[in-house]
This record gives structure tokens, C-alpha cells and sequence, in this order.
């Protein structure tokens, strides 16, 4: 029968076998549930020998480049190299509004900075993919939009280009096993448990040309919404909770002054897979709260709205 623990020592037993005693191994870190898992678990199997690539491309939720370094620098003592590459995202983004643009973008200089720090590292072998099993089952019957969605988290022809081979410890794992090894290996529920976020990240959420001050205004107040719903235990009830920036600004009255500021969007679905989606009937007490407080609390919004759309036929993400 399979235990959590069992899954963990099966799993490590097997990247042990397959890398050799001297192979260096690295692994691009995404803060999700499975590269997180994957990398702990290589950890456990590798020690010294796994460095992990974290590659901050600027488009994160508040604070998560420091909850990644918290979490598995000073934590799990992981070998972490942490790039913080915002400049050349945004630069490379910089009048860009077309979402298909913008995906291709932040996958080739994703590919780009992930290369550069990978082969700064000597006597590197082997890659960690956290390649999960409905992913390889996927991948041979099905080639849709989550086969192209997920392209961006693939590094690429890499491992070609640097003659690695490829460790998926998860590669037999459904996502509650995922999570159940994650367990056994006492990683924080904080992790395991995050919501699904996009590789292009901030960057589809933040509607046409993205620049340092929209992602400013939005990651405020999506960081107040995800507090507002925390709060309100609905959380990992939610498939998603997050906010959108819409590109138009739209007239209010503070005081006796009149603005023009900027409209977030909450969104919030039920799903469980994300294929299909139903929007979340969040208590209107919990909407209220957190419309106010983005409104009060990030400079330039002045307006929240609500979406209340199904996939399909709207998708989950806007872009
Ligand atoms: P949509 O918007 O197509 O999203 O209903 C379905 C699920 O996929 C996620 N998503 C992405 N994930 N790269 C990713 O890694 C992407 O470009 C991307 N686009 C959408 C989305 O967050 C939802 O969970």
C-alpha cells in the first residue's frame, strides 16, 4: 500500500539510483506545489549536490520572492540560487499588450536567465522536472490549451542543449499525493496548499502594457484580497482568488476632489482542474471588506467590480 511515507522513500531511492554518486543536479523552483515538492524531495535524496534556480521575474504576488527564500534557503537549507531578474522581464515587456506577446516573451527570457545561471554551475548532469502524472498522460492523448498554457514552465530545449538528462520524481503522483508526500517531508501547508499561479504571473493579470506602477497597484491589492479571503477561511476552498487591473480609468470623488484612477477586478472560481470553472459566490460581506480596503488602501484605485463569468465561456484568467 502506498503511505505518504512510502511514496517520499520510493521516490528518493529512485533518484538516488538513477543520478550518480558525483552528478551535480539543478532545478528550476516556480514556489508552486510541485517544483516545491520536487525540490525538497531531491534534497532529501541529493543533498548539496541539487541547486535550485529561482528566477524572481518581477511579476510575483507580494512578498513570495522572500517566502521562497525563507522557506527553502533558511528552512530547508536548499543549495538556492534566487536571480532576481525584473529589470530584463520589464524591459523586455515594455509597450507590449497582446497576451500571446506577453507569454512568449517571459517564456524565451525565462529560458534565456535560467540557461545563463545553469551553466555557471559545474558538472551539472541532471535537470528536476516536477512533471506530475495526469501531466504525462496529457501530454501523449491530449495537446490542449493546458498542454500550451503549461509550455512556459518547460525549460525549453535544455537539456539538449546542455546534454542533461531528466529526474521526475512525481512522474507516477496525482497532485493529493503531491501534496501527502509534501506532508510526510513537513513542508508547511502554506505551500502545499497555495492556489495554481500562472508562469507569466502578474504579467496576464495586469490587462495590456504591464510597467513597474500597475504592477505596483495590482500586487497591493491582490495581496488585500487574498488577506480578506484567508480571513474568511475560503482560501483552499477557492480553486483561484485573485485580482485583474483593467487598462481604463474611470471617475470618483475623494473628499471634494474629483479622480481618475484605476479598476481592480476581483475574480474567484470553483473548479477542479481548471478545463471548466464556476464563479465563486463569495459572501458579500467578504466582496464589500475587500473592495474597501483596496480602495482606502492602494494609491490610484478608486473603482472594484466584481466578475461573475463562467469558463466558458470566459476563461478563468483575462488574458
Ligand atoms: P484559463 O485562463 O485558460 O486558465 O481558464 C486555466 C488555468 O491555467 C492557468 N493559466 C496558466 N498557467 N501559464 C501557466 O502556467 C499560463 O500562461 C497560463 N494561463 C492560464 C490559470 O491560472 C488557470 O489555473
Amino acid at each position: 500500500i502506498w503511505t505518504p511515507a512510502s511514496i517520499v522513500e520510493q521516490a528518493v531511492t529512485a533518484v538516488r539510483e538513477k543520478v550518480g554518486p558525483e552528478d551535480r543536479v539543478i532545478l528550476g523552483l516556480s514556489g508552486g506545489v510541485d517544483s516545491s515538492v520536487a525540490a525538497v524531495l531531491c534534497h532529501e535524496a541529493l543533498g548539496d549536490r541539487l541547486t535550485c534556480i529561482f528566477v524572481d521575474n518581477g511579476l510575483l504576488r507580494e512578498g513570495e520572492g522572500d517566502a521562497v527564500e525563507r522557506m527553502f534557503r533558511q528552512h530547508f537549507h536548499l543549495n538556492l540560487i534566487h536571480v532576481k531578474a525584473a529589470d530584463r522581464f520589464l524591459d523586455a515587456l515594455a509597450g507590449v499588450s497582446d497576451p500571446e506577446q506577453k507569454r512568449k516573451i517571459i517564456g524565451r527570457v525565462f529560458i534565456e536567465v535560467f540557461e545563463e545561471e545553469a551553466r555557471k554551475i559545474p558538472g551539472v548532469k541532471w535537470l528536476v522536472q516536477g512533471t506530475l502524472y495526469p501531466d504525462v498522460i496529457e501530454s501523449v492523448s491530449f495537446k490542449g490549451p493546458s498542454a500550451v498554457i503549461k509550455s512556459h514552465h518547460n525549460v525549453g530545449g535544455l537539456p539538449e542543449r546542455m546534454q542533461l538528462g531528466l529526474v521526475e520524481p512525481l512522474r507516477e503522483l496525482f497532485k493529493d499525493e503531491v501534496r501527502a508526500a509534501g506532508e510526510a517531508l513537513k513542508m508547511p501547508r502554506e505551500v502545499l496548499y497555495r492556489q495554481p499561479f500562472p508562469g507569466p504571473g502578474m504579467a496576464v493579470r495586469c490587462i495590456g502594457a504591464v510597467s513597474v506602477e500597475k504592477l505596483r497597484v495590482l500586487r497591493e491589492a491582490d495581496a488585500i484580497f487574498e488577506e480578506e479571503v484567508r480571513a474568511a477561511g475560503l482560501y483552499e476552498e477557492l480553486w483561484q482568488s485573485f485580482c485583474v487591473l483593467l487598462p481604463v480609468r474611470t471617475v470618483g470623488v475623494m473628499g471634494d476632489e474629483r479622480t481618475y484612477d484605476e479598476v481592480i477586478v476581483l475574480r474567484a472560481v470553483h473548479s477542479t482542474d481548471g478545463m471548466t470553472a464556476d464563479w465563486a459566490r463569495l459572501p458579500y460581506d467578504l466582496v464589500g471588506r475587500a473592495s474597501a480596503r483596496i480602495i482606502n488602501e492602494v494609491r490610484g484605485v478608486n473603482r472594484v467590480v466584481l466578475d461573475v463569468s463562467s469558463k466558458p465561456p470566459s476563461t478563468i484568467e483575462w488574458e
